[in-house]
Formats: structure tokens, C-alpha cells, sequence
């Protein structure tokens, strides 16, 4: 090479170098995710030469949105893209990249629900990236040996968890619990309250139209039935339970039936898994009673750029890839995230990794959302009342009774008249 090419190239490369950007990426760690964001980050950067830094944030949703809220509102830019709860869209939006300059129309593709829920006074503040619904996972080789049937109701859950308990206790597997979910102070106790709840028909604490409707008959007796699981079927450590400390102990073997997210199926079939084969997944139970109905909150995942990012055009551009359907499709496979576009439901791939996915979509398609729009910037609010005063009768310090009027009382006094409308 000539002494004049050579220096044309080595400018070339300065030149390149740059304009390569580094845009700062935040992921949950919950089961798979971090590692998937990583490699979805690195499949990106191949494409357009620019790097990506992973972030990794608490794997509590609480404890993340915390961080979020600091590192917004110092406008500090130690995070472009962030990965959005499906209940912070009105938290955050006014600290949030409109996308829709950037979208080209794409969002109309993903389920709309979520694509409103997104929509933040006319700004698309993130994309859908996966679904989330409340499910309940079981042993289907503990129900045939005991000749038990999948059960529908709250009361044939504890009947069969208890009867699966008592026998395989005697039989000496003595850590083995009948039933795990979530009950840590944190918003994934808000999700398990409001399927208890809503599937007593109790309403979800507050309506649409912004009434406060927690005070009623059914909502008292769902976390009377709650409350009643601990030390019963449910150990008391469910109390300091998230997601990954209910999946720890059921994959392990030591639970009947668990309540999750699609992505512990992914992992409790892994190949290291010792419950891989012996499992199912079925809708939540409903109370018993007339009024009841199947519940599985909404929940899920979002992909936002921060407004104040010094890169937000290719911090943008990031986010469009990564939601896209063939990223959306990897993810689906490999980590059961339920994609949040329709066309994928009719992906013979993904629905042979996840059966479930087209065995429930009516679950999914129904999911409940939590009353996250309709209180917007109070939602953290509104949700620490719940899980608080939820916590204080499932530990037996407060009568279901006296926590749902004193859970109205908050209400009140955070909502405008005692109404958000
Ligand atoms: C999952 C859901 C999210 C929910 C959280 C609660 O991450 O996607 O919507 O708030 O769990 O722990």
C-alpha cells in the first residue's frame, strides 16, 4: 500500500471510530433475561458498528423502578435505553423519548392495549417488547399419582396441594410445600393480590372510570382465603418470595403448584431442570362462588429511550431492533417471553417450545391490568398501599376486614376526591 493510501485509511478508521457510539442499555435479570439482552445488544452493534454497554438493574421491579427514578431525573445519561414495567409508562413518560418519529409505524403491529398503555398524552414513550400473565404452573406427576385433577377453584388448589403435601411428607420429602407465589413488600405482591381478588370478582381496586372500589365483600374474603394458605400449604418464607425465589423452590421439586410468569416455563423444562417432563401450566383458579371468574394480571416488559440521552436517535434505533419480531421470536424460544406481536402467535417455532402460548391465549388476550393508568403519577403509590396493607393480613396483624377499609382510606386520601377521573 502507498504511503497515500495508507494514510487515507488510517483516517478512514478515525473517522469511523468517531461516530461509533456507545449507547447504555438496561435489562432486568429475572431467569434468563440479562443474559438474552446481552446477546440481542451484541447482535445489534454487529449490525450498525456502534457498542452497547449492558446495565443490569435490580431484579426487583420495585427496587428498579427506584433506580429509574434517580438516574431520570438527574438527567445524568447513565442509561439511554431502558427497560419499562408495563405499570411505569405514566410514572416516567414525561422523562421519555417520543419513539413515534422513530417507530415508522411498526407499533401498529404489536397488541394495541399495550401499544395505548405506551401512550403517554399522545407520545409513544416505549415499545412492547414481551407479555407477562399470572399463571399456575403444577406437577403433573404428583396430580396423577395422587388421582387428583388440575384444579379451578382456590379451595380444590389447597385440597390437592395439602393432600400431595401431607403424602409425599410422610413419604419423606419433607421440604416439599404445596403451593408458591409471590408475597415479598413489592409490586409483584400487587400482581398476586389483584388475581386474588378479581377472581373472587372483588373489582381491582380501583375502576376505569377512577372509583375506588376495594371495600367489598368478595376482596375481603380473597385475602381471607390468601392469608389462610400460609403455614397451610404455603411456607411462611413466601412472605420474603419473588418470582425467582418461588421458581428456585418449585424447579428444585419442592413445590405442587406455583404461581409465575411464562418465563419459569422456559426454565423449569431447561435440560438441568430435575422437574423438566413432569410439568404443566394452567389458568389461575377462580373463587368457587357466582361472581368468580379466571384472573391472570397483565404485566410485561417495554423498551424506552431516556429524553435526555446525548445519542436518542440511535439509542431509538436500538430499541426498534430489539422489539422487532425476529428478535421478539429468539426470545420466545429460547426464554418463553410472550411475544407482543400477533403474527408470532401462529409461529409454529414458538408455539412448539411453548405450548402454553397458544394452549392459553385467551388468558393472555384477558389479562388484567393493574390500576396503573388510570392513578398515572401516583401509581408507586396506589401499589405500596396494596402490597403493605395485603402484607399486614397475610401475616396475621390486621383482620382482612380492617386492612381493605384502611386500604380504602389510602386510597382516598391519595386520589383527588377521593376519585381519579
Ligand atoms: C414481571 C412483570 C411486571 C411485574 C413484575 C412484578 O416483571 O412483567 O409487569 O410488575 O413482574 O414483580
Amino acid at each position: 500500500m502507498s504511503m497515500k493510501a495508507c494514510w487515507l485509511a488510517a483516517a478512514l478508521l478515525l473517522a469511523s471510530a468517531a461516530q461509533a457510539a456507545t449507547i447504555k442499555l438496561s435489562c432486568a435479570a429475572q431467569g434468563q433475561e440479562l443474559e438474552m439482552c446481552k446477546a440481542g445488544a451484541e447482535a445489534w452493534s454487529k449490525k450498525t458498528g456502534h457498542s452497547v454497554v449492558v446495565v443490569p438493574t435490580p431484579a426487583d421491579a420495585t427496587e428498579r423502578l427506584a433506580l429509574y427514578q434517580r438516574v431520570l431525573q438527574d438527567r445524568s445519561g447513565a442509561i439511554d435505553v431502558l427497560q419499562l414495567d408495563v405499570v411505569w409508562p405514566g410514572l416516567l413518560g414525561n422523562h421519555l423519548l417520543d419513539l413515534k418519529p422513530h417507530s415508522r409505524g411498526v407499533e401498529q403491529s404489536h397488541f394495541g392495549g399495550v401499544v395505548a398503555n405506551n401512550t403517554v398524552a399522545g407520545r409513544l414513550v416505549a415499545m412492547p417488547w414481551f407479555m407477562d400473565a399470572g399463571l399456575l404452573y403444577y406437577r403433573r406427576d404428583l396430580l396423577a399419582k395422587y388421582e387428583l385433577k388440575v384444579p379451578r377453584t382456590w379451595d380444590e388448589l389447597a385440597l390437592a396441594a395439602r393432600k400431595v403435601q401431607e403424602g409425599e411428607r410422610a413419604a419423606g420429602h419433607k421440604a416439599l410445600w404445596g403451593y408458591v407465589w409471590q408475597g415479598r413488600a413489592y409490586e409483584g405482591l400487587t400482581c398476586n393480590v389483584l388475581e386474588w381478588v378479581v377472581s373472587h370478582g372483588g373489582g381491582s381496586f380501583v375502576d376505569q372510570g377512577g372509583r375506588i372500589t376495594v371495600r367489598n365483600p368478595q376482596a375481603i374474603e380473597a385475602l381471607e382465603r390468601a392469608a389462610r394458605l400460609i403455614g397451610d400449604v404455603s411456607p411462611r418464607e413466601v412472605l420474603d418470595f419473588g418470582e425467582e425465589e418461588a421458581r428456585a423452590a418449585f424447579q428444585a421439586g419442592n413445590a405442587v403448584f406455583m404461581r409465575n410468569w411464562p418465563y419459569a416455563w422456559s426454565l423449569a423444562q431447561g435440560k438441568d431442570s430435575p422437574v423438566k417432563g413432569k410439568i404443566g401450566v394452567t389458568v389461575l383458579p377462580k373463587s368457587g362462588d357466582r361472581g368468580g371468574r379466571y384472573a391472570a394480571t397483565l404485566g410485561g416488559q417495554q423498551l424506552a429511550v431516556a429524553r435526555h440521552s446525548p445519542n436518542a436517535a440511535l439509542a431509538a434505533d436500538l430499541v426498534m431492533y430489539l422489539t422487532s419480531a425476529e428478535v421478539q421470536k429468539e426470545r420466545a424460544i429460547q426464554g418463553s417471553l410472550n411475544p407482543t406481536l400477533w403474527p408470532l402467535y401462529a409461529d409454529r417455532d414458538i408455539l412448539k417450545a411453548n405450548p402454553f402460548m397458544g394452549e392459553l391465549f385467551g388468558v393472555l388476550a384477558f389479562a388484567v391490568g393493574r390500576p396503573a393508568t388510570v392513578t398515572g403519577a401516583q401509581y408507586g403509590e396506589v401499589s405500596a398501599a396494596i402490597w403493605t396493607t395485603t402484607r399486614e393480613v397475610l401475616s396475621g396483624r390486621s383482620t382482612a376486614a380492617a386492612a381493605v377499609a384502611k386500604l380504602e382510606n389510602e386510597l382516598l386520601r391519595l386520589g383527588r376526591n377521593g376519585r381519579w377521573d
